[in-house]
């Protein structure tokens, strides 16, 4: 089929290689004609492994091409996906602004048949916003009523796509959920995912746009728990990852999401639950237990902040080497990441920070101020009186210890996803501090 992709940032683009991957035309479309300029000089925009060969592939292949303009994206295509962002308002709702814009160009230029797909995660009843605006922008001659009134259908298809491996997400999801609001509109959503083969959960429009807010809350409330766990297992001398791993093998559990650490960031999560806590206060319900979720999270980068501030008794004019900032491995993705928060907080200490990161450190350096970018995270260590690892990059567990020990000042780590191997390092001669590990790793 002939699909197009408004918005082609982390999941649009990666929506429209998939789908041409699996047989489809794709039109690519963006406003950040810089973007599109990369995309077209067969350039990537992000980092996302394994993304830039399908891409290569397709574009050689003709099968998928990117323009600026939501006309000539929507022309051929007879379903539009919209991926563009929601970012969150300062009072936490999502900001529509975009979706809007994109409802309205396409109602504009429309002239036959379209559907239009939420792809970027949106509050429940966004939907019928977008119907409603398609109906109020519609070419006279197509408005409801006249004689050639053009039929449109709005549907909600959320992504479950983590960055790092949305590559896979997509090609094997653990379910497709599909909100329409007609035959039609099923019909041509199963027939665009029919190579997947994937169970396919079909629901009203409202009903797909929850599942999306639910489930990204309820990850955030398995971190959230483990992280609160984490704190007492720091003062009664557990071992979270022992509890985690006790925990996980009972099925209604599971074992994943219950990584203590410095909490979650990206560019979900935080906007998700945000917005999810918004749409219950605005249909007068208090989201309690979400509102806990984030406070624990913001506690607990305030507590790792805290606890390096006491090992190292005197933070002002202290070196300190900082592995990873991207708000998790393999992606280059800043958006909320906790290394900002912790840096900064730092920072207000007098404390001289030097950072390392594979992939982030060109968009870290739009966010930072006043930090060292090295080269490598040995640069990084050299002369640096303690190590945080931030973000668990799976080279840092295969960096030279020793080496690093001898570079350092003295030998104090701070492992901020309890990823590093405790006991090694201590043989080395490092003060190393877990995070809930209660002396035990
Ligand atoms: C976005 C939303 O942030 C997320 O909530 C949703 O789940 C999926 O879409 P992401 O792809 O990570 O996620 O955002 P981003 O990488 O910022 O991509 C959005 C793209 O839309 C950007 O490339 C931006 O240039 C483009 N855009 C934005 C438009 O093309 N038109 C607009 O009017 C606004
Ligand atoms: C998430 C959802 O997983 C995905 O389904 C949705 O479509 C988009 O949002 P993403 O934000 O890319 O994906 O990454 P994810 O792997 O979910 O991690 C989110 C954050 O939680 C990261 O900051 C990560 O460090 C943190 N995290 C994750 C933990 O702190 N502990 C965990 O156990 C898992």
């Amino acid at each position: 089929m002939d699909i197009a992709i408004v918005g082609s940032g982390y999941v649009g683009l990666v929506t429209g290689v998939c789908l041409a991957h699996i047989g489809h035309n794709v039109v690519c479309c963006d406003n950040n004609k810089e973007k599109i300029k990369v995309l077209l000089a067969g350039g990537m925009p992000i980092y996302e492994p394994g993304l830039d060969a399908l891409l290569l592939k397709y574009r050689k292949a003709g099968r998928i091409t990117f323009t600026s303009s939501i006309a000539e994206a929507a022309q051929k295509a007879t379903v539009i996906f919209i991926a563009v962002g929601t970012p969150s308002k300062k009072n936490g709702d999502a900001d529509l602004t975009y979706i809007e814009n994109v409802a309205r160009e396409v109602a504009q230029n429309m002239d036959s048949y379209k559907l239009l797909v939420e792809k970027s995660t949106v509050p429940a009843m966004t939907g019928d916003r977008i119907a409603r605006t398609i109906r109020l922008n519609l070419p006279a001659k197509y408005k409801p009523g006249s004689k050639n009134a053009l039929e449109f259908d709005v549907a909600s298809n959320p992504e479950f796509l983590r960055e790092g491996s949305a590559v896979e997400d997509f090609m094997d999801p653990d379910r497709i959920v599909i909100g329409v609001e007609s035959k039609r509109a099923e019909q041509l959503l199963r027939e665009i995912y029919k190579p997947l083969k994937a169970t396919i959960v079909v629901t009203n429009l409202a009903t797909a746009e929850m599942i999306k807010h639910a489930s990204n809350s309820f990850l955030a409330t398995k971190i959230s728990f483990i992280n609160s766990v984490s704190q007492i297992c720091e003062r009664v001398g557990a071992d979270v990852e022992k509890v985690a791993e006790g925990m996980g093998y009972d099925k209604r559990i599971g074992r994943a999401f219950l990584n203590a650490g410095i909490g979650y960031g990206g560019s979900c999560f935080p906007k998700d639950v945000d917005a999810f806590v918004r749409l219950a206060e605005k249909s007068g319900y208090d989201f309690k237990i979400l509102k806990s979720v984030r406070e624990v999270n913001e506690d607990q980068k305030s507590w790792f902040t805290r606890h390096i501030e006491d090992k190292l008794w005197i933070v002002k004019d202290k070196v300190i080497a900082v592995w990873g900032l991207a708000f998790k491995p393999d992606t280059d993705d800043m958006r909320s990441a906790a290394a900002l928060t912790i840096i900064e907080a730092l920072q207000d200490e007098g404390a001289r920070i030097q950072v390392y990161d594979p992939q982030a450190m060109p968009n870290a350096k739009k966010l930072l101020k006043g930090v060292k970018f090295c080269a490598d995270p040995y640069a990084a260590a050299k002369g640096a009186d303690c190590l945080l690892l931030i973000t668990e990059w799976a080279e840092f567990k295969k960096a030279d210890f020793a080496k690093t020990r001898d570079l350092m000042r003295q030998a104090v780590v701070f492992d901020g996803r309890n990823f590093l191997d405790a006991k090694r390092l201590r043989e080395l001669g490092y003060e190393y501090h877990g995070i809930g590990r209660g002396g035990n790793a």
